[in-house]
């Protein structure tokens, strides 16, 4: 059977095995999918093993994405801005190609699940570390009014900024930059969510026509979304729709195949028991 993995540490809560299941199951595609925990220093040598045992693909994951990049010869267009990598095939060539499909499974999920619009929209990235940088890219050919980027530490954000040449008004932010703006999009791209914590943004960020797309996801809200409810955004979404695009489009790169990803984000939300 063809044989594909997502590759994490830690990765035993990882739902790719699941999704990725459903996809073949709908699509008639016969293979295997399993979630792989990685010793941290041994990455390269376990990639490399696994493709040439006759591995067909992989997912790559926390905190892996970047080594992933670097182990590539081939980037795609959006891996190589986006200097991280979260899906590895082999081409004709054999050579090991590397493309992040993280951004367009933001986009899909807002543009094409949500309805939601980006182009001529002002963003608020909140965060500047490898979540961020994964789907800057995309966002950016989506052609938004605007992008800021937020961030705790604002030399990282300014760092970001620094390495995207784009027509795209494109600006670093501190917290108390953000006193009297609104936003029409707010993406959270931070880990203080999975610490129970939400980053220091004012409340007068959100608007009534405000969306609030928090990129993680649990049971029930994230802390994020909650806040985004408490705020009167219009919409607070979280990551679960991201998650199987984003699987959707890694399943597509290696099979050829569209799987439909509506009723797989159905399913997951309710194994979830979250609404949105
Ligand atoms: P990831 O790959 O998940 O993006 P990362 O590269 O470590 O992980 O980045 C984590 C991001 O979450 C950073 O933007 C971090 O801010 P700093 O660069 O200032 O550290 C942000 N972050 C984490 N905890 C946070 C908190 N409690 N409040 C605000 N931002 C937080």
């Amino acid at each position: 059977m063809d044989r594909y993995a997502v590759f994490g540490n830690p990765v035993k809560h990882s739902r790719s095995p699941w999704i990725h299941a459903r996809f073949a199951q709908q699509t008639g595609q016969i293979l295997t999918y399993t979630a792989e925990e990685i010793p941290l220093d041994q990455f390269d040598t376990h990639v490399l093993e696994f493709f040439s045992s006759g591995g067909f693909g992989l997912n790559i994951t926390v905190p892996f994405k970047e080594k992933a990049w670097a182990l590539c010869d081939v980037h795609s267009a959006f891996a190589a801005k986006a200097g991280a990598v979260n899906t590895l095939l082999r081409n004709s060539d054999g050579r090991l190609c590397g493309d992040n499909t993280d951004g367009i499974g933001l986009l899909r999920d807002i543009t094409r699940n949500h309805q939601g619009v980006v182009v001529g929209k002002s963003v608020l990235l909140i965060g500047a570390g490898g979540a961020v940088r994964g789907v800057l890219p995309s966002l950016l050919a989506e052609s938004p009014g605007s992008i800021t980027i937020v961030n705790r530490t604002v030399a990282r954000a300014q760092d970001l900024v620094s390495q995207f040449d784009t027509q795209i008004e494109l600006k670093p932010a501190g917290y108390d930059d953000l006193a009297g703006r609104t936003f029409d999009l707010i993406i959270n791209g931070t880990s203080a969510g999975l610490q129970g914590d939400l980053p220091p943004v004012p409340r007068s960020i959100v608007s009534t026509d405000t969306w609030c797309y928090d990129m993680v996801y649990g049971r029930g809200d994230t802390v994020f979304q909650a806040w985004a409810r408490q705020c009167g955004a219009a919409k607070a979404l979280d990551g679960v729709g991201m998650l199987v695009e984003q699987a959707a489009q890694s399943f597509f790169l290696w099979r050829g195949v569209r799987p439909d990803t509506v009723p797989v984000i159905a399913a997951l939300r309710q194994e979830l028991g979250s609404q949105i």
